[in-house]
């Protein structure tokens, strides 16, 4: 992941390419635009801190290109510790500025796990009377599921092993990395 210099982090093994991942995400927002989701005010991207920063930067920007714009606002969840266990409890960090009452919300993670954060999130903002809530996530790993909840747009779905890159960290390390790789050594439980 480095040249020159010791990696921050064990080099990943790549999975997903930065040119996969951008065909897909172009793709992503044509399903978002032909599923209709009809708001009277524009669409409410509620993007989830941190994994999901870039991955919404490019998401929005691919709606835009498709005609859809759409707002941004920001919820910071944790629900893992500086390792890569869960710890299948969520913790909010940051809350969102805006009133989500009567709104069309789109939520945008990462990956979707064991399902705990998209939960808590689906409960959070339907109790604060989103008109209507659905979830958009990159990755998906349906083997690690502990709740039932599914995503409405999914980019990929994984095999359970833990991944870093395209925002998503080890140890809040990898984020920039372009691509998305696995980390074979780390687990995931
Ligand atoms: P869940 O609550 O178990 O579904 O976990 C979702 C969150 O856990 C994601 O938003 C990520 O922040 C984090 N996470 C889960 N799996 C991974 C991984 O393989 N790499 C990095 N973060 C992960
Ligand atoms: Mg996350």
């Amino acid at each position: 992941m480095s040249s020159g210099s010791a990696p921050v982090v064990a080099e990943p093994v790549p999975l997903f390419t930065a040119d996969q991942i951008n065909a897909r995400i172009k793709t992503l927002a044509q399903e978002i635009k032909s599923a209709g989701l009809t708001a009277e005010a524009p669409i409410l991207l509620v993007s989830i801190l941190r994994g999901a920063f870039v991955f919404t930067a490019d998401l929005i920007r691919a709606l835009h290109l498709e005609g859809l714009d759409a707002e941004v606002d920001f919820l910071g969840l944790s629900s893992y510790g500086d390792g890569t266990t869960s710890q299948g409890r969520v913790r909010l960090t940051r809350d969102l500025d805006t009133d989500v009452a009567g709104r069309t919300l789109l939520v945008v993670d990462d990956i979707l796990d064991s399902g705990h954060t998209i939960n808590f999130v689906k409960t959070l903002l339907a109790s604060r009377g989103a008109e209507e809530v659905k979830c958009c996530v990159l990755l998906d790993k349906p083997s690690r599921r502990k709740v039932t909840v599914e995503a409405d747009f999914k980019g990929f779905t994984v095999p359970d092993a833990f991944v870093v890159g395209y925002g998503m960290d080890v140890a809040g390390l990898g984020r920039g990395l372009p691509y998305i790789g696995t980390m074979p050594e780390a687990t995931s439980d």
